[in-house]
């Protein structure tokens, strides 16, 4: 082998290992929903990439009526398990933004939010399988039926 060869190989191997740590690298991927007064969301459905470690979820309220009439949140389950949620987030009431505390059914959630405010979550990954099947919804008392949509992954 000559010098000029070995030296190409040893660029070769420094650049491979150079560039291989970056596909287990963190990488937040960010998503956007906005909600508004007639009690709609504007996507019906979300697309997470399989290389995402993290999601930065944006939830705008593009309306104008105050949370407690026309609140909007951001709740992310399992499609098996959004109806039980959604009851028991009821019962939480508005001071637990309608959600269940410390329960490990909901995979990500924002707080409730009025016309005009914007919030976001940032969560992991993680807890989700590739090709799983997962809704998002609002848990506003009576909105959940009317405000969801499925969440992909990979
Ligand atoms: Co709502």
């Amino acid at each position: 082998m000559t010098l000029s060869r070995i030296l190409a190989s040893t660029l070769v191997l420094g650049a491979l290992s150079a560039f291989a740590p970056l596909s287990h690298a963190a990488k937040t991927c960010e998503l956007s929903i906005d909600g508004n007064d007639a009690m709609q969301f504007s996507k019906q459905s979300l697309a997470v990439a399989a290389d995402c470690t993290e999601v930065k979820l944006t939830l705008k309220h593009t309306g104008k009526l105050p949370a407690n009439a026309m609140g909007h949140n951001w709740v992310l389950t399992e499609t098996a398990v959004m109806q039980p949620v959604a009851t028991a987030g009821m019962s939480a009431g508005l001071p637990n933004n309608y959600v269940p505390k410390d329960d490990k059914r909901v995979l990500a959630h924002t707080k409730v939010i009025g016309g005009g405010e914007t919030t976001s979550v940032t969560f992991t990954t993680s807890a989700l399988k590739k090709g799983g099947d997962y809704t998002f919804f609002c848990s506003f008392p009576g909105h959940w039926s009317v405000m969801k949509g499925k969440l992909t992954f990979g």
